[in-house]
This record gives C-alpha cells, structure tokens and sequence, in this order.
C-alpha cells in the first residue's frame, strides 16, 4: 500500500468559537452562475451552514424506522430543514412539489443492506435530476471497500455529466469496514471526492475532524449516523460546526427523536445561531414540553 503518512499532518487550528458572517466558499475556484445560485440555497448564504434532512435511507434498507411513512415524517420537519436529501421516489410520492424546499438528490445506489453495500453505481441521469429540478445530487463513494474504483468512476461521471448543467454534487463518504472512521482516512476519502470535482461533501464528525475540514478544498457537511440520545448528538452538531463544518445532513438523529420537530429546530439552532449544546438541550427540552415541536 502507498505511504499515508501525508494524512497524519498535524494542523493545530484554533476551534471557530464564531459563525463565519455571510457564505464564503471554501472552494477557491471560479464558481458559474447557476452552480453558486444552487449551492446558496442548501448552504444558506446568511450564515455559511445548512441544516439537511436525510430522508434516502430506503435506497438501500427499504423501510426504516421514522420512515414508515415518510409524507407524515416529513410535514412537521419541512419548514425548519433547509434542504431535503430523498430518493427520487420518496420525492415524488411523498413530497408535494408545492414545498419550496430545496432538494439535494440521492442519486447512487443499486445494492441493499443484504448485498455488498459498496457495489454502487449511478442510479439516476441527469436528465431525470434536471426535471426534479434539484438543487444537487448526492452520490456515495467507498473508499478502501471492494468497490473504491467503481464509486469513485462514477462520482467523476456524475461531476462531468452534473457540471454541464450547473448543478452540485454532494459527496457522500464511506471508508472500508476495517479502516474505522477515523479522521485520517475521512480525510483521505473527502480529499479524494474534492480532487474528483464533488462540490461539497458529508463525512462523519470524529476525533480530529478539524483535520478532516482543513485538507478538504470544499464545504464539508457532518454525517448524522445511528440515533444517539438528543444531548448528544447536539453536542455532536456543536463540536462538527464549531470546527469548521458547513452544517450537517441529519437523518436518524432528527427523525427518530423523541421529538422530531423540536430537534431539527435545536439542531438549526446549533448550526445558524451557535446556541451551546446545552443552550440546544434548553430549547429542544422546552419545545418538546411545550408541544411546539409540532409532534
Ligand atoms: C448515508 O450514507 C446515506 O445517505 C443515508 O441513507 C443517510 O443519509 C444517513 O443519514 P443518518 O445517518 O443521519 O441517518
């Protein structure tokens, strides 16, 4: 195997303690019109965050839980999620095209939790994006898995074909099962969806994520993962944004939380306003109290 020893530079960054004033892309290069346009309406310019709800879990598991119903899921989450991450099925049976939610497309796929996960491919065109008019697509790459070259092949075919058209791509970052989720090879994985042209990318908060952050060219999202309990993952959103992440894409976290609602609300507030985990805590427990979650 190649050395590595170039992902274990130590970086030394001081935490962002302050949420950065107005949406400065990381990425240095020229941005076209439309491409910035799309990427303004997930990552909010106000702020430089977002705050996505990851909804495509049944792309590969069927039905999960929180999702039984994913209309009924979804209405009181909408109006405090600031893009959506769906299947195109989920989108166009469970979304009414009224929402004006932004939608950043799960667009890879073609195993389920019975197969070999990372035996993926391109599972939408890009024409099909286009008339669901997204405002990205998302595509998953598995590095060091038994299908890194696969994936990898079609996040550049997907940057080629989505380039064309002014839409971003989402990289979704999975590491070989052995390779644990640490930031050195994270950060390899979202370094390498970078070089391949992704415009931003979601990996997972870890120790050192700031190392994860400061090696990738462009905005970096923080996976949710498995359901924790609610202060935690908080503390989670607080820690991914607080060195240096562009907000989070949340799924499990959101959806099966005691109450859905009121967390997407403190997750945002976490993300947008830079509430402390525990001032998070305050207002989801108060929300949840009062019945304002919208459960
Ligand atoms: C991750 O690889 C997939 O896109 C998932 O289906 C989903 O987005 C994960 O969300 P969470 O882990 O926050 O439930």
């Amino acid at each position: 195997m190649a050395d590595l020893d170039g992902l274990d530079i130590k970086l030394n960054r001081p935490e962002k303690k302050k949420a950065p004033k107005g949406y400065e892309p990381k990425t240095k290069a020229p941005m076209e019109w439309g491409m910035k346009n799309r990427l303004s309406r997930v990552i909010k310019p106000a702020t430089g965050r977002t705050v996505m709800l990851a909804v495509d879990h049944g792309y590969f598991q069927g039905v999960a839980v929180g999702l039984e119903d994913l209309e009924d899921t979804l209405l009181p989450l909408l109006p405090y999620a600031d893009a959506l991450m769906p299947t195109r099925g989920g989108l166009r049976t469970c979304v009414s095209p009224d929402w004006d939610i932004p939608v950043v497309l799960r667009a890879s796929g073609g195993n389920s939790l019975l197969g070999e996960l990372s035996d993926e491919d391109l599972s939408v065109s890009i024409e099909d994006a286009i008339r669901l008019n997204v405002a990205a697509v998302a595509i998953s790459i598995y590095v060091g898995a038994p299908n890194q070259h696969k994936t990898l092949l079609a996040l550049s075919r997907m940057v080629d074909e989505a380039t064309r058209y002014g839409i971003p791509v989402l990289a979704v970052t999975a590491v070989g099962k052995d390779l644990g989720k640490g930031a050195k090879y994270l950060s390899m994985a979202s370094r390498i969806a970078a070089e391949l042209g992704a415009t931003f990318v979601k990996t997972y908060y870890c120790e050192g994520f700031e190392r994860v952050v400061d090696s990738c060219p462009v905005p970096i999202v923080m996976a949710g993962g498995k359901r924790i309990p609610e202060p935690e993952a908080l503390e989670l959103t607080h820690n991914a944004i607080t060195r240096g992440a562009a907000g989070v894409d949340m799924g499990r976290n959101i959806f099966q939380a005691d109450d859905p609602a009121a967390m997407i609300q403190a997750v945002s507030a976490v993300g947008h306003e830079g509430l402390s985990p525990k001032q998070a805590l305050k207002m989801y427990e108060e929300l949840k109290a009062a019945g304002k979650g919208g459960k």
